[in-house]
């Protein structure tokens, strides 16, 4: 966690305010989320490059509500969406369309439309069929789509399987191997105006190696395009740098900007950045009530009142997350806990044998390190409702997403007309 997040008179707090306090406020489970360690990690990550040409494009994917996204744009920064739905609140939040990035392996014509009628600074298109669709959308409008073609530039990231995306077996990008050919045929193309390059290598990233070997290969393909005619001037390198869940060491930011400014070298190129998990991946917990301890044959269990669909990574990624309490222990005194969900499915289970202080039911805990895909990929499984999402700043917080309402969670689904009537009698009764 950051200095976000510390206690005071014994209290975990979010700046200056009591978690506690907010939970009385709006009920648990909420998500909490800190305007000041947006705005450090933001901050930070921009200031690594103010010496040379550079956007970095917030990716909404690791949360998008509307608040956190124009806390962001308020600080200048552009936005990568991957769906129309991301880019409508890139808008909302006062994003200028300029500096949106649209990024997705699998657009529609449908995207590329809102895209273009948004006037949105670059499509990072991933393959043959991809580009020739973006042509015909923009020859119908009578413009030219601004592209990057995205590479696949063969390098393992050295990151959780399901989040690795730069090797040749992955459906990401076009192949370092047909990219000239691809290039070529972008600049026949009457709908496209071939701007740049972009990669992604995968996701919470600890290591710079792999970064340097893709940024590498980009800037020297990048060269290569524009010895070979191509007008090329910006130069994406996605996002992916890690953060500290448990006992990582992610490189530092200056490490990590030193590493891209060796790669570019002199290369006449804006940079565009797409960090999404660093941005806000800190500066977010989950606080959640205890509902029951349960004492199993083999294990003792807090049972609370968030589950998987509220924060699915450690069931899909095995993702460790640090769980603490609100009230601050008295006691030096452990005990080993089974953290879990209601939900019947032994992957409803946060952590394994943690240490914490004695716990009873009604206590506070905060799950850390959930500011990013945490909230964004929640669900209503078991018909749960969504939970709040809270953003504080300084002394103030407020609610800046609901929580999901029964009724208007029942009114979603329709009766057909054979089903209607409440006290039709059961099929095939007499
Ligand atoms: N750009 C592209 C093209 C991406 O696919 C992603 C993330 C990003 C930028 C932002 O990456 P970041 O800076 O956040 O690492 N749900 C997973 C993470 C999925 C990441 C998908 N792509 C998780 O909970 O770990």
């Amino acid at each position: 966690m950051t200095a976000a997040f510390v206690y005071k008179a014994g209290v975990l707090h979010a700046e200056e305010v009591s978690l506690a306090h907010v939970a009385a406020a709006v009920g648990t489970p909420f998500y909490c989320y800190s305007s000041g360690a947006v705005t450090s990690a933001y901050e930070a990550f921009a200031g690594a490059f103010s010496d040379r040409p550079s956007l970095v494009c917030y990716a909404l994917k690791a949360n998008a509500n509307l608040a956190l996204v124009r806390t962001l744009a308020r600080l200048g920064a552009g936005a990568d969406v991957v769906s129309e739905g991301e880019l409508r609140v890139a808008l909302a939040a006062g994003v200028p369309a300029e500096r949106i990035v649209f990024a997705g392996v699998g657009k529609t014509e449908e995207e590329m439309a809102a895209g273009l009628e948004a006037g949105i600074l670059q499509f990072n298109v991933e393959s043959l069929p991809e580009l020739a669709a973006l042509n015909r959308v923009a020859t119908a409008r009578g413009v030219r789509a601004p592209t990057a073609l995205r590479i696949n530039p063969d390098v393992d990231a050295r990151t959780h399987e399901k989040i690795t995306t730069g090797r040749a077996e992955n459906k990401f990008g076009i192949d370092l191997g047909r990219v000239r050919e691809v290039a070529g045929l972008a600049a026949e193309m009457p709908g496209i105006s071939l701007q740049g390059l972009a990669v992604h290598i995968g996701s919470q990233l600890t290591g710079l190696a792999p970064f340097r070997a893709a940024f590498e290969r980009m800037a020297a393909l990048f060269g290569e395009l524009r010895a070979t005619g191509h007008d090329l001037h910006q130069l994406d390198f996605g996002g992916g740098l890690g953060i500290a869940y448990r006992d990582e060491v992610p490189p530092a930011v200056a490490d990590y900007a030193a590493m891209v400014k060796q790669a570019v070298g002199a290369l006449d190129a804006r940079l565009v950045f797409e960090p999404g998990r660093l941005l806000v991946g800190n500066a977010g917990v989950l606080v959640t009530r205890v509902i029951y301890v349960k004492e199993g044959a083999q294990r003792r269990f807090l049972i609370l009142d968030s589950a998987m669909n509220d924060l699915i990574r450690p069931t899909l990624y095995e993702a460790w997350h640090d769980i603490v309490p609100v009230s601050e222990a008295s006691e030096a005194e452990t005990q080993a806990f089974d953290i879990v969900g209601p939900v019947c499915e032994t992957g409803d289970t946060f952590a394994r044998q943690r240490p914490l202080p004695p716990m009873a039911a009604g206590d506070l805990l905060a799950i850390c390190c959930t500011g990013a895909y945490s909230a964004c990929m929640a669900s209503e499984y078991n018909m749960r409702r969504l939970a709040p999402e809270v953003l504080v700043r300084g002394q103030d917080f407020a609610v800046v997403r609901a929580r999901s309402d029964y009724a208007a969670m029942l009114s979603r689904d329709r009766l057909p007309g054979w089903l209607e009537a409440v006290d039709g009698a059961p099929q095939g009764a007499a």
